[in-house]
């Protein structure tokens, strides 16, 4: 990382204050404002951090107008072709590709630690069946923290939490879902893999044999490989600020599933089905549907289109898009629901609304419809994508621990409120 170039930023009463500048490896610049306030008295404002870097990080690289995204250096499609999550996750934490030792330790350790304290099962039965699984899983994961004390010391190895965090959401999530359909749980098995015992815990019962089927173990793999990282978004960033505090890595991961909740980040996936159900039902067609987007009415949106960073295409749905076809062909399934998607996709790629706008399909519109074909219900999507970010989370709070610049995290802001003003007794107001 080089820093040899400088910029000159000038005030309203004409000082002048030099401002280096930071090149990533990339050749991304950035100015580098850390000591603006000191030397000034201004800060910066940008709503939405659309303009700023928060962190000097290596794990994830993203061009959003060449729709590239590389993990540790590695292209997202050689990945989500040839790797596998298990691996992806070594490599995001780790910051290299295991070797055959450290791929082996690293799996069975995840295998080893995949059961949750049976007194934690008691927590389920506490929620309502109709809970969000998202309120269900966040809670869960904050809950570890009181199992495993330890992880509240800020010198213990953090080594075995991060293993019992990657085996266990897996767990919760499947146990979340058996218990709002009220069946019994499924404990995990070890002759499984990750995502091979991750469905079976979904979809087998006590009576019956299940067999994993190997086209969608891989389509798991390839979700959550897809979804492992994608630098500092919304929930990570949170993951990020939390952590700074000094919070516990479950305390942090916590966080970060409940800003991913939202409907405008990992909720999207949720939204996009409900869309295009709600499409399919109110039997409007999907071109007016398109005219209300644009005439903003009601303030409609088409959800799954649109990125802040990818301003191209977002090269996850590009892969998604491709396997989307692929296991609906598999399995046999027609889902009309498709359909609709992929003409509204054709239609908005040539309207000028949306070319205009540089909105394009992104990582949420095609994998609502893959995880429907596997059975998974609409309210679990987001526990998908939590399940696929988890390393990443992991990732950049790791990094965040260990770099020795981490500060708590802080902004500033402009008060606009009312200036002094005395308190008045409440019988004269
Ligand atoms: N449909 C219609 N119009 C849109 C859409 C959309 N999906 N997205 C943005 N626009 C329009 C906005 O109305 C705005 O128009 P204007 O300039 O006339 O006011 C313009 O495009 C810019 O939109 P912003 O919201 O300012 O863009 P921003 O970068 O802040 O938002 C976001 C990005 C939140 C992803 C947005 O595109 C969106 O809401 N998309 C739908 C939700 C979604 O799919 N989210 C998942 C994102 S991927 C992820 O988090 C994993």
């Amino acid at each position: 990382m080089a820093e040899k170039q400088e910029a000159k930023l000038t005030l309203p009463d004409g000082k002048e204050v030099k401002l280096p500048v930071i090149v990533g490896t990339e050749d991304e610049h950035a100015v580098d404002i850390s000591k603006l306030r000191a030397e000034s008295g201004y800060i910066t404002l940008d709503t939405g951090f659309m303009n700023t870097g928060s962190t000097k990080s290596a794990i994830t690289y993203l061009d959003g107008e060449q729709g590239i995204l590389r993990y540790r250096g590695y292209p997202i499609e050689e990945l989500a072709e040839k790797s596998n999550f298990v691996e992806v996750s070594y490599l995001l934490i780790n910051g290299k590709l295991p070797n055959e030792r450290e791929r082996k330790d690293f799996g069975t350790n995840l295998t080893r630690h995949s059961l949750i304290h049976e007194d934690m099962h008691n927590f389920f039965a506490g929620f309502p069946p109709t809970s969000h699984p998202m309120a269900v899983i966040s809670a869960m994961v904050t809950s570890l923290s009181a199992y495993y004390p330890d992880s509240l010391d800020r010198d213990t190895d953090v080594s075995i939490h991060i293993t019992r965090l990657l085996s266990k959401l897996r767990t919760i999530a499947a146990f979340a879902y058996k218990k709002s359909i009220g069946q019994p749980l499924m404990y995990p098995k070890n002759s499984l893999n990750y995502c091979g015992n991750f469905l079976h815990m979904m979809f087998a019962v006590p009576s019956e044999d299940y067999e994993v089927s190997p086209i969608l173990e891989k389509a798991v793999n390839q979700l959550l490989i897809l979804h492992a990282d994608h630098e500092q978004n919304c929930s990570t960033s949170t993951v990020r600020m939390v952590g700074s505090s000094g919070a516990n890595l479950y305390a942090s991961i916590a966080a970060g599933i409940l800003a991913l909740w939202g409907p405008l980040h990992g909720g999207a996936n949720q939204a996009v089905i409900e869309m295009l159900e709600g499409i399919q039902k109110s039997g409007i067609s999907y071109k007016q549907f398109l005219e209300d987007v644009k005439s903003k009415k009601d303030n409609t949106r088409l959800m799954g289109f649109g990125h802040r960073v990818y301003k191209n295409f977002d090269p996850r749905a590009k892969i998604l898009k491709k396997m989307c076809d692929e296991v609906l062909a598999h399995l046999g399934v027609n889902d009309p629901l498709l359909d609709i998607a992929k003409s509204m996709e054709e239609v908005a790629l040539k309207d000028d609304y949306f070319i205009s706008k540089k909105l394009y399909p992104n990582v949420d519109f095609y994998s609502g419809i893959i995880y429907r074909a596997l059975g998974i219900p609409t309210n679990m999507f987001t526990v998908m994508f939590a399940l696929g970010r988890l390393p990443g989370w992991i990732a950049h709070w790791k990094e965040m621990v260990e770099d020795k610049d981490t500060k708590i995290g802080r902004p500033r802001q402009i008060y606009t409120g009312d200036k002094v003003r005395h308190y008045v007794p409440i019988e004269q107001r």
